[in-house]
């Protein structure tokens, strides 16, 4: 049975964000239920996908698991060792075996070293190694991700995009994690490129027994890589199972949405904005149309055709997670069939 490396237990980070002109004078402040009790586990050599629309809180997740940012409440759970709330000093063993790998192609690369600066960097954090120990690595780095040896006197902006991802990897291995946060990796990437990142993860997954939480917007690159997938909606696990069932056997109603609009992505310009990274802020908390009960309700068909049932929206019956089949576990009073 393979041992469980990564567990989080009613999980909560609210973010306070102060609203307007009143904000200055007095203290008048929205707070944002960034991420609203959320509970997963994730095995041993085990990729758990997330995925949601932008906002929904996805990276929070993601940075509160590597204590990136504090959480509000809740419990992460590493090895059988509660991290949560270890000081710095104690945190640091587990730093090394606990990566993240960053949306943003240049946040881990600065722009003013040269790649061999930056992979020596990444290598010599925690240890003291020779120079000829450090050459070795940077020579096994390039290997596993496959990125040319004279691209090492290359600074970040003479890279395409695909090759800075590709540094941004080797960064996070060189430390010898066991498991690793990837934050959609492939997003801002063509469409070839995508496939050679996740096929790049997917093999050093086996080579390296890795973990992932991966991150996605994108419900088909989430089910190509991941054993299991947790769907998100305002800060929640709305359905949580394994992969091949969310995509082919949504049973949440937003899951469906969600994957309608991957599958007739050309032929509708209205689903196709559910996906659109940029311009898409449906998953954004909105203060001016607050929700109560069942967060996906406004936009949910099933509540539509149901006729408005006030049991989806009175904050007192609001769905919770509950199981519906083996291993798969669904927020929402009516089920899909
Ligand atoms: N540092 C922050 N301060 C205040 N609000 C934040 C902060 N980071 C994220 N948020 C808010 O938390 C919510 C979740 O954000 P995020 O985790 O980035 O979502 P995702 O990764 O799914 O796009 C959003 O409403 C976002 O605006
Ligand atoms: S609980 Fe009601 S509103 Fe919410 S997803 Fe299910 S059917 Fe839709
Ligand atoms: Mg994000």
């Amino acid at each position: 049975m393979p041992k469980t490396i990564l567990e989080v237990q009613n999980l909560k980070k609210y973010y306070s964000q102060s609203r307007g002109i009143a904000s200055r004078f007095k203290k008048a402040e929205n707070i944002i239920p960034a991420v609203d009790d959320v509970s997963f586990y994730i095995k041993e050599n085990e990729t758990m996908g997330l995925v949601g629309e932008t906002g929904c809180g996805k990276t929070t997740i993601g940075k509160t698991i590597l204590k990136l940012t504090p959480v509000t409440s809740g419990k992460v759970i590493y090895n059988d060792t509660d991290i949560t709330h270890l000081p710095a000093a104690k945190f640091r063993p587990f730093r090394k075996q606990m990566q993240m790998i960053f949306q943003d192609l240049d946040a881990a690369l600065n722009p003013k070293m040269r790649i061999k600066a930056i992979l020596k960097e990444a290598l010599t954090v925690q240890n003291r190694l020779s120079d000829a120990e450090i050459n070795r690595r940077i020579d096994e780095l390039l290997e596993m991700v496959n990125l040319k040896k004279s691209k090492l006197n290359n600074f970040p902006n003479e890279l395409s995009g695909g090759e800075k991802r590709r540094v941004g990897i080797a960064r996070s291995l060189a430390v010898d994690p066991r498991f690793i946060v990837a934050d959609e990796p492939t997003s801002a990437l063509d469409v070839s490129i995508q496939a050679q990142v996740v096929n790049l993860l997917r093999e050093l997954q086996s080579e390296l027994n890795l973990s992932y939480l991966f991150i996605s917007h994108d419900l088909r690159i989430v089910e190509l890589v991941s054993h299991k997938v947790a769907v998100m909606y305002l800060g929640q696990i709305v359905e949580m199972g394994m992969a091949g069932r969310i995509a082919n056997a949504p049973r949440h109603p937003y899951t469906a949405v969600l994957w309608s609009s991957l599958v007739d992505k050309e032929t509708s310009e209205v689903e196709r904005a559910i996906i659109d990274v940029d311009d898409n802020q449906w998953g954004v908390f909105d203060f001016e149309r607050p929700t109560t009960g069942c967060r996906f309700a406004p936009r949910c068909p099933v509540y539509e055709v149901k006729g408005h049932p006030e049991f989806c929206t009175n904050p007192s019956t609001a769905p919770e997670l509950h199981k519906v089949d083996e291993a798969h576990h669904v927020r929402c009073h009516y089920p899909l069939e």
